[in-house]
């Protein structure tokens, strides 16, 4: 479904992506791994348009992204949750919602059935939310746009262990319902469990890919790569 080749990018004069490619099929939970600075919020941005590419294809479904704005990107199926969440601060959590909304399938009502905290809050701004209910908002208003593939950028950054539990069940449910999702986290044990395979990113390049099978049976690599 999204095939990703031989992307460069950066910022300014200095370059951070020099050479990164990966697929991800339909129904797919595919893990993008890498300590701090490696680039995988640089490759997020290339691959929705963020970040002007230098080089390189994204391609949905073999029709070419690279060189479209972010808005073609969005309507060819990608969905980004933000590091950082940047929800509308200003807005309801309905407007937030009500913002993103296209084409079928994610209503406002099923984003509230998977997150029913959002619910009780719904006249509530983004501003007067918890992290935790900011994320959910986050998510829900990605899923508004009825994304073939959902990104997440650290999405569990910095939530109590409870809510990140909620997260991680909900992108469970997701992948269950079919979902297609690219995910970027710390957890290695939480994407383990999710992810179909992992894609380890290393100063700008694509370092490992396996499944969370290879990965595990691979203490090396998770030494070499991603720990601190
Ligand atoms: N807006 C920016 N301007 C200049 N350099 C940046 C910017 N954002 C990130 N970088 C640099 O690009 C590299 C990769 O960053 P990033 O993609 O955010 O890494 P990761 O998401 O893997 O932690 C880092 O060296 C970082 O300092
Ligand atoms: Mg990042």
């Amino acid at each position: 479904m999204l095939a990703v080749e031989g992307i460069q990018a950066g910022y300014g004069g200095s370059q951070v992506l020099f050479d990164v490619g990966f697929t991800v099929e339909a129904g797919e939970v595919v893990a993008l791994l890498g300590r701090n600075g490696m680039g995988k919020t640089t490759t997020v941005r290339a691959l929705t348009g963020l970040l002007p590419l230098q080089a390189g294809s994204v391609r949905m479904d073999g029709h070419e992204l690279a060189g479209r704005p972010p808005f073609v990107r969005a309507r060819a199926g990608l969905g980004l949750v933000p590091e950082g969440r940047q929800v509308f601060l200003t807005l309801s959590v309905t407007e937030n919602l009500v913002a993103t909304a296209r084409g079928r399938g994610w209503t406002q009502a099923r984003v509230f059935g998977l997150f029913p905290r959002l619910a009780e809050r719904k006249r509530h701004q983004g501003s007067q939310l918890s992290g935790g209910e900011q994320q959910m908002l986050a998510i829900g208003r990605a899923l508004m746009t009825n994304p073939r593939l959902l990104i997440l950028d650290e999405a569990t950054e910095g939530l109590a262990p409870l809510v990140r539990a909620e997260i991680w069940a909900c992108l469970r449910d997701l992948k269950a319902e079919g979902q297609a999702i690219l995910v970027i986290d710390k957890n290695l044990k939480a994407l383990a469990a999710l992810a179909d395979h992992h894609v380890v990113i290393e100063k700008g390049r694509v370092a490992w890919t396996g499944t969370s099978d290879a990965l595990a049976a691979d203490p090396g690599t998770v030494e070499r790569f991603l720990h601190v």
